[in-house]
């Protein structure tokens, strides 16, 4: 049983090592780039740096005492995922990441399934991590990739979904965007592609690590997700999926702990989810994954999306203070749906330029395309700042971001 805490950012930020540090110009470091990757708490490290003391071996393996050590960590690891998100153990792929885990089945599912005239429908939002591993299914099968137009404000146009669903055989979108924050609906697309025999992948990259999510209630038959960005170790994610798929779909990878026995001309396979974890694990960044999860779990996911609703509220109304000189703010503007991350311009000044500025005052923020070029395209621009906050955020980041812009205000004359 773990137990609850009560939080704030300016509280949480002492359990991360790497805020204490000032810049190497000297300045209080403010990390607001959480949706590339977040930072690792204490007790993260500390999982890491056990496993590699204490009980470093390989797993599913040895009969010797560190490497049962190591196995039950790993499974313990996994049985934490699964409770975190509300599904069984035995549903929960290691991956990489959760780019990794949407190519296992764009791979393994989709290369039996879709087929010449098949359609897989994706979102004009997507991360190009759940767009070109459709992009070249479809051009590999012959099959149409269709696109949920988005609007002005960054959110799904759904009004005419059912039309869209027509023929579909896989709907794949992303839970939370990652450059515009907006948390789309997923729960009616999922409700509305099964209505007509489609099977949902939801890439839950930038949702996991904020909200509170039941992939069982949610009934998605794919969710795909990273470790890194939720105060997990780099290396780590997973697939979950509906448990009679991941039977039937083949390995992604072959090699070592996957089989059930080999052959010199022969090869049967091990059950799910070991089938498609080829190879030594990543088993450290797992383990310290399932700490990462304690971590949050004491937060509480509610907590946390409530938090970033706040910080949300709070960026969105400073930021506003610099409209009347230029500065442009992207996507639904409403903290309760969205989460996590603020794109935005200011005036004529590069988002590059913005950052390197912003750098200079200990502030990290992102600039560019974020990973969905046609999404920039679209929307015609170049590049936007993006500003994106977690749990170890507070006011006084947000403070220092908009202190921050107004330096570039001043040295760039806008
Ligand atoms: N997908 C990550 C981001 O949005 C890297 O920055």
């Amino acid at each position: 049983m773990i137990e609850t805490r009560t939080f704030n950012g300016t509280t949480l930020r002492k359990d991360f090592p790497i805020l204490a540090q000032p810049t190497s110009r000297g300045k209080r470091l403010v990390y607001l780039d959480s949706a590339a990757t977040s930072q690792k708490p204490q007790a993260v490290i500390d999982t890491l740096d056990r496993y590699y003391r204490e009980y470093n071996a390989n797993i599913h393996r040895g009969v010797y005492e560190i490497a049962a050590r190591a196995t039950d960590a790993y499974e313990h690891a996994r049985a934490t995922v699964a409770t975190f998100l509300g599904v069984h153990s035995r549903d929960v792929v290691f991956t990489r990441n959760a780019t990794e885990a949407i190519n296992l089945v764009a791979y393994s599912w989709g290369n039996r399934n879709i087929g010449s005239g098949d359609v897989v429908l994706i979102s004009e939002l997507e991360h190009h991590s759940n767009l070109v591993p459709w992009l070249r299914l479809c051009e590999r099968k012959g099959a149409t990739l269709r696109y949920i137009p988005v609007d002005a404000n960054g959110r799904l146009l759904l009004d005419d979904l059912d039309e869209r669903l027509r023929g579909v055989k896989l709907v794949a979108v992303t839970h939370v965007s990652n450059t515009l924050g907006t948390i789309n609906p997923v729960e009616e697309i999922i409700r509305r592609a099964h209505a007509v025999g489609a099977f949902v992948l939801i890439d839950g990259a930038q949702a996991v690590p904020h909200l509170a999510v039941n992939i069982a209630e949610l009934d998605a038959d794919f969710y795909a997700f990273s470790g890194h960005k939720m105060l997990g170790p780099t290396g780590i994610g997973a697939l979950i999926a509906t448990h009679a798929i991941l039977e039937e779909m083949d390995p992604f990878l072959y090699g070592g702990d996957m089989i059930g026995t080999v052959g010199y001309h022969s090869v049967s396979f091990n059950d799910v989810p070991y089938k498609f974890e080829a190879g030594t694990a990543s088993i450290a960044d797992a383990i310290g994954l399932g700490t990462a999860i304690d971590y949050l779990t004491a937060l509480g996911m509610d907590a946390v999306a409530a938090h970033e609703r706040d910080l949300s509220a709070y960026a969105l109304t400073r930021l506003a203070e610099l409209e009347p000189r230029g500065l442009a703010i992207y996507g639904p503007r409403d903290p309760a749906t969205m989460c996590g991350a603020i794109s935005f311009n200011f005036a004529d000044v590069h988002a590059h330029d913005l950052a390197s500025i912003l750098d200079t005052q200990g502030i990290c923020i992102r600039a560019g395309h974020h990973c969905t070029m046609p999404l920039m395209e679209k929307m015609g621009w170049s590049a936007t700042a993006r500003a994106s906050f977690y749990v170890y955020n507070d006011h006084d980041d947000i403070d220092a971001l908009i202190d921050g812009l107004k330096t570039a205000a001043t040295i760039f004359k806008v």
